[in-house]
C-alpha cells in the first residue's frame, strides 16, 4: 500500500462554483501562483466558472496551476445553446473538468448516464476528468455489489479503456459532508476510498487500480486535511469553501506535500 501511495502524486483541487468576481480570480492567482510546489510534488487545481477559464489559462502560463473546469457537455460540437464544448475547452488550454459533482446531479439534473457521456467526452477530446461519487459509504456492512456508489462508479466509467482510464481521478465526496461544515472522519473516507479502489480493480485490474488517484471532498479544511490525505487510499483532496482563501488553499497544498513525503496511515 504504502509503495503505490507513493507513486500517486497528490492533488488539490479548489472548487470555487460560482463565488468569484473577476478581479477576485486574478487577485487570488496572483497570491498562488509561483507559491505552489512544481506538478511532480503535488498537483494543483482551480475549477472556476467557464468565464474565467481563459483569463486563467493565461494567468496561470508560468505557475504549475492547473486550470479546471467545473462541467462540460457530451457533444464536441452542436446546436446546444448555453453548453460548454469539450474541444473548446480543450482547444483554450483546459485540463482537467469535473464531471457529476453531486450540486450538477441535484440542481440540473445529472444522472449516471449524462455523466458517462461527459466522461467519455472529456476523454475524447484530452481532458482529464475529475469523476464524483456522492453516494453515501457510512453504511459499510452490506456487501461490496450492493453498494450503490460502486454501481456508480462503474456507470461513470462504461466504456473507459485501460488506457483512459489513466487519465481519471475519482472524487468521493459524501453529499451530506458538502458545504455542511461536518467532513467525513478519515476512517470513513478511507473505507470509501478503499471500496472503491477496490471496484476499480474488478473493472480494470488491481495493478491499474493502484495507480488511479481518488480525492475526498466535502467540508475538508486545514485542520482535518492531514487526517484525511494521510490515509492509504486518499491522494488529494477536493475544497469548495475553505479554498475560496488563497492562503488556506496554500496551506491545504503544504499540508499534502507533507502528507505525501510521510508515511501513509494504514
Ligand atoms: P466544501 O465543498 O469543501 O465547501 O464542502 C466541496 C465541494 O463541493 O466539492
Amino acid at each position: 500500500m504504502t509503495t503505490y501511495k507513493n507513486c500517486r502524486i497528490p492533488f488539490v483541487v479548489a472548487n470555487w462554483k460560482i463565488n468569484k468576481l473577476q478581479g477576485q480570480v486574478f487577485d487570488y492567482l496572483e497570491k498562488v501562483n509561483q507559491q505552489v510546489p512544481d506538478s511532480s510534488v503535488v498537483e494543483t487545481g482551480i475549477a472556476a466558472q467557464d468565464i474565467f477559464l481563459a483569463d486563467m489559462v493565461r494567468e496561470t502560463e508560468n505557475s504549475p496551476i492547473h486550470v479546471v473546469a467545473e462541467n462540460v457537455h457530451w457533444q464536441d460540437a452542436g446546436a446546444y445553446t448555453g453548453e460548454t464544448s469539450p474541444r473548446a475547452l480543450a482547444d483554450l488550454g483546459v485540463t482537467y473538468v469535473l464531471i457529476g459533482h453531486f450540486e450538477r446531479r441535484k440542481f440540473f439534473n445529472e444522472t449516471d448516464a449524462t455523466v458517462n457521456l461527459k466522461v467519455m467526452a472529456a476523454l475524447r477530446n484530452g481532458l482529464k476528468p475529475i469523476v464524483d461519487i456522492d453516494e453515501d459509504m457510512s453504511v459499510y456492512t452490506q456487501s461490496m455489489e450492493a453498494q450503490p456508489a460502486v454501481a456508480q462508479v462503474a456507470a461513470a466509467l462504461a466504456g473507459v479503456s485501460v488506457d483512459q482510464i489513466r487519465n481519471v481521478t475519482i472524487a468521493y465526496e459524501p453529499t451530506w459532508a458538502i458545504g455542511s461544515g461536518e467532513a467525513a472522519s478519515a476512517q470513513q473516507a478511507q473505507k470509501a476510498a478503499q471500496l472503491i479502489r477496490q471496484t476499480l480493480a474488478q473493472l480494470y485490474s488491481p495493478s491499474i487500480a493502484e495507480k488511479i488517484r481518488i480525492l475526498y471532498g466535502g467540508s475538508v479544511d486545514i485542520n482535518n486535511a492531514a487526517q484525511i490525505m494521510g490515509q492509504a487510499d486518499i491522494d488529494g483532496v477536493l475544497v469548495g469553501r475553505a479554498a475560496l482563501d488563497p492562503e488556506q488553499f496554500l496551506s491545504l497544498v503544504a499540508i499534502a506535500q507533507q502528507t505525501s513525503s510521510s508515511q501513509p496511515a494504514d
